[in-house]
């Protein structure tokens, strides 16, 4: 299939008109990758699917609300946009202003964003400003500037960025065939997505589109879990550099989506993202980032409490159940060579070699 981005795809439900010119890179048409060993480690009813958003243009989920936000941006006139980022919206706002041919500032906290992130944003041409503090600072700050001047914000706060996500859901369905899984889990940060993903499914239901809607279930690290102990987390600390976030600013809607699906927004530690996170790459091969993993985290954890236990499925006799995998694991590579096993150094030599796979013994040769 020919992909031509979210909006041309799901144009009846995006706020554009004949007149606007579409800024995209195609994003959007992602994998739903079947997840048979990771079910079968998990519980012996779950039937996991991945929502591989990895494969998005810039590499993460923000691609979805980017591709509406500047081209909203551009239509409304601005020549500048402006983000706070945890880095995977500094990276996919640098890549769509660049095409739209308009400035770009990021605000991003020093030292707290993950290698490639990075990396796109300056390659992009965006202005990459680090400030002394978190992404609830940056948030804070970016706002207020795009308050007071000529700029526009690009943030999830922008109601075109939840426009362009909710097509995550829509493909979700699509793939199922008019059927919405059990179960949708999704790492939470600043909130916007799980927004987003809601919206998508009840307007996909009230159009028709679907059946049923899914129960959501949202994941933050336990460092960074606002929602989840019922205040804003003054100084968040996660591994998953990604949900960083003490005050998400979608923390109500994130509440509405929970309550009104009949689902759960819990929390796991960074030893059960990272175990989520090797996981994912040792028994599935899909190479997400720690993040992203907070979704599998999630999933486990709650199957461990016997949570799924007495769940009836609406379409199989399988309880099935989508992980958005938010963003792809080469965006981090520190975190990536920091959990795996060190590669070895050896002689050049055939014995070498031998000994160093493990074919040096007679029963393996
Ligand atoms: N996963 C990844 C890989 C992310 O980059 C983010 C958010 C999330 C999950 C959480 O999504 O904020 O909508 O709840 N990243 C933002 C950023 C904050 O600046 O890139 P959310």
């Amino acid at each position: 299939m020919l992909r031509h981005g979210v909006i041309h795809r799901y144009r009846k439900f995006m706020p554009v008109s004949e007149a606007t010119r579409v800024i995209t890179l195609n994003e959007g048409s992602t994998p739903m990758v079947p997840a048979y060993n990771l079910s079968a480690l998990i519980h012996p009813r779950l039937e996991i699917w991945l929502k591989y958003e990895g494969l998005n243009p810039t590499g993460s989920f923000k691609d979805r609300g980017m591709t509406v936000a500047i081209t909203k941006a551009v239509e409304e006139g601005f020549q500048a946009v402006c983000c706070a980022s945890t880095g995977n919206t500094s990276a996919s706002a640098a890549a769509y202003a660049a095409r739209a041919g308009i400035k770009c500032a990021v605000l991003i906290p020093e030292g707290k964003i993950a290698l490639g992130k990075l990396s796109q944003a300056m390659i992009h041409g965006a202005r990459v400003i680090q400030i002394k503090g978190n992404f609830d600072d940056a948030l804070r700050l970016v706002r207020d500037v795009a308050e007071k001047y000529p700029i526009a914000l690009v943030n999830s706060v922008n109601p075109y960025r939840i426009e362009g996500q909710k097509s995550g859901a829509f493909e979700i369905v699509d793939d199922f065939q008019g059927v919405a899984p059990d179960f949708q889990a999704m790492p939470v940060g600043n909130a916007g997505n799980i927004t987003a993903y809601w919206k998508g499914y009840k307007e996909y239901k009230a159009a028709g589109m679907a059946e049923n809607l899914p129960r959501m279930l949202g994941f933050q690290a336990a460092g960074a879990a606002p929602i989840v102990l019922g205040h804003p987390v003054e100084n968040p600390q996660t591994f998953a550099t990604a949900i960083r976030i003490g005050n998400p600013a979608s923390w109500k809607s994130a509440e509405t989506a929970r309550d009104e699906s009949g689902g759960v927004i819990g929390m796991v530690t960074d030893h059960q993202i990272r175990e989520a996170y090797e996981l994912l790459a040792r028994s599935e091969g899909v190479f997400a980032e720690p993040a992203s993993a907070a979704s599998v985290a999630g999933v486990v954890k709650l199957a461990e409490s016997g949570f799924f236990d007495d769940v009836r499925p609406i379409a199989s006799d399988h309880i099935r159940l989508v992980c958005i995998l938010t963003g792809h694991g080469l965006k981090d590579p520190d975190s990536a060579i920091r959990v795996a096993e060190e590669p070895i150094t050896i002689e050049a030599r055939e014995e070498d070699v031998l000994d160093a796979i493990g074919l040096a013994e007679p029963a393996l040769a």
